[in-house]
């Protein structure tokens, strides 16, 4: 199909969308700076030289809150002695809207998969099963391992096949997450299902006063967008967006049109933004604070008071909203930049003994070495739909872009590069790592992002420089986590020696 047309078929179906949700309340308020970044929903005047407008996104549709969330079970060890995981790719089927039945991926499971606990200083072994008819890998987004258990697109299982990975558990506590990442194929993959979170914990998050009880005050969150055809399917080849597959439908956990019953306590949310595309800021309907208290890759050091918190593509950030401070419980909601209800809260009215919060969380810290160090690796961010590329280049597996040497720091300057349209947020990953914010077109960081991070959100024109060390060997991917530009080529490898 020439390129053309399928320009004009996806604008059709982005009008159409738009169509459907136009009645939504969501949708009276217009999102104007709302998801800058994503360049989706567009009329005929937005439409110049071929490409499309970076502004607008078609809004989700309003969770009506009518299914308890689903909470991901808690993945056991195969030993009693020791942490060895049995990991399954597969293909699974779940009711997800009424009465129809969807074809999914899942780990273990038919939809998304259990949530991985390693400790830090742990040795964990991952038995790896491929039951899917394709070929996958195993990925751990944000963990420090060696480039051979970091499952890349090099690391390939096919159809049936098994691998067994080791490696030590060495950063500090935080929330990662697991997906596939076989070249060109790592949209699709995630689109229909496949991903799950890892928690690391350490003496650090064992001694903090913070909610703790998984999927009671402690919930894990995986917020993605979807299009679910007439038949309840999740039609990828037919829905995708060469530039971000965006949808008008929010699953969190996997659940359609969720509610989440808590006690009126503080209630930790770990937020991940597990969509191929779709930026969402966090806020509630009331406008309340909470406070955020990790980034990406750890805590923060102390929590920071927030109304708001934007996650793009792959980041995540873990909340606090404490649930007996709030004005009101009754008819609460998180919801979207543009007002869309994206998880309803159902809280109980009995008050539950209010629980302390350390204010001291951690003790990250950007050194003035590192605050002076020069730039010493250079990455320009460019372009839109399949004409994505880093420094001009495009993907070759064949290729390394750069080297680095183990345990040594060096400060990237990631450039993100206007277009005539404007440009559009690349939320940026770099594998194998977790990384600190320098600066922001020479400013420092906001406190939210103070933190360890392994995504961030580069805006058009913007200039990032982030001081970066890895701790193993091997050959790592940098990329644009918007998973159609990653697929199209938006992604170099370093190799550290
Ligand atoms: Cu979330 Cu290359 O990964
Ligand atoms: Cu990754
Ligand atoms: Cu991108």
């Amino acid at each position: 199909m020439g390129k053309k047309i399928q320009t004009v078929m996806f604008l059709m179906g982005a009008l159409l969308i738009s169509g459907c949700s136009n009645d939504t309340q969501s949708n009276d308020q217009n999102n104007q700076q709302s998801n800058e970044g994503n360049h989706h929903m567009m009329d005929d005047s937005t439409m110049e030289h071929g490409h499309m407008s970076h502004d607008n996104v078609v809004s989700l549709k309003d969770s009506t809150g009518v299914n308890e969330l689903n909470i991901p079970p808690l993945l056991t060890s195969d030993a009693t002695d020791r942490t060895e995981y049995t990991i399954k790719a597969q293909t699974g089927k779940v009711d997800i809207l009424d009465g129809m039945t969807t074809e999914t991926l899942g780990y273990n499971g038919d939809l998304l998969g259990p949530v991985l606990q390693f400790k830090k200083g742990e040795t964990i072994k991952i038995n790896t099963i491929n039951e899917l008819d394709q070929e996958t890998t195993f990925h751990w987004h944000g963990l420090e391992v060696p480039g051979e258990a970091d499952g890349g697109p090099h690391t390939t299982l096919s159809p049936g096949e098994k691998e067994q990975i080791e490696f030590k558990v060495t950063q500090e506590a935080a929330t990662l997450w697991f997906h596939p990442h076989p070249e060109g194929k790592t949209s699709e993959q995630v689109y229909k299902g496949l991903a799950g979170l890892i928690y690391i914990e350490d003496s650090n998050s064992a001694k903090l006063e913070i909610p703790k009880e998984y999927g009671k005050n402690d919930i894990p969150l995986v917020f993605q967008d979807r299009i679910f055809d007439e038949q309840g399917q999740l039609d990828y080849k037919a829905v995708m967006n060469e530039d971000g597959t965006i949808g008008d439908t929010l699953l969190v956990n996997g659940t359609v049109n969720p509610v989440l019953p808590v006690e009126k306590e503080q209630v930790r949310l770990r937020l991940l933004n597990g969509s191929n595309a779709r930026n969402f800021t966090f806020k509630l309907n009331t406008g309340e604070s909470f406070v955020q208290i990790a980034t990406d890759g750890g805590f923060l050091n102390k929590p920071v008071k927030l109304n708001e918190v934007t996650l793009t593509p792959s980041e995540r950030a873990e909340i606090i909203i404490d649930f007996s401070q709030l004005n009101s419980t009754d008819d609460l909601s998180l919801i979207n930049e543009d007002g869309s209800i994206l998880l309803p809260f159902d809280v109980s009215h009995q008050e539950v003994d209010g629980t302390e919060r350390s204010e001291q969380l951690n003790d990250f810290a950007v050194t003035d070495e590192e605050k002076n160090m020069p730039v010493t690796k250079n990455i320009e961010l460019f372009g839109m739909m399949d004409h994505v590329t880093i420094n001009g280049k495009k993907f070759d597996p064949e290729r390394i872009d750069f080297t680095q040497e183990q345990g040594v720091t060096e400060v990237w300057e990631i450039y993100n590069k206007k277009d005539m349209m404007g440009g559009m947020i690349h939320p940026f990953h770099i594998h194998g790592t977790q990384f600190k914010i320098v600066s922001r077109d020479g400013v420092e960081p906001k406190e939210n992002e103070r933190g360890w991070k392994d995504s961030i959100a580069v805006h058009p024109g913007e200039k990032v420089k982030i001081a970066i060390q890895f701790k193993h060997k091997g050959v790592y991917m940098f990329h644009c986590h918007i998973l159609e530009h990653e697929d199209n080529g938006m992604m170099g490898q370093i190799e550290v020696k």
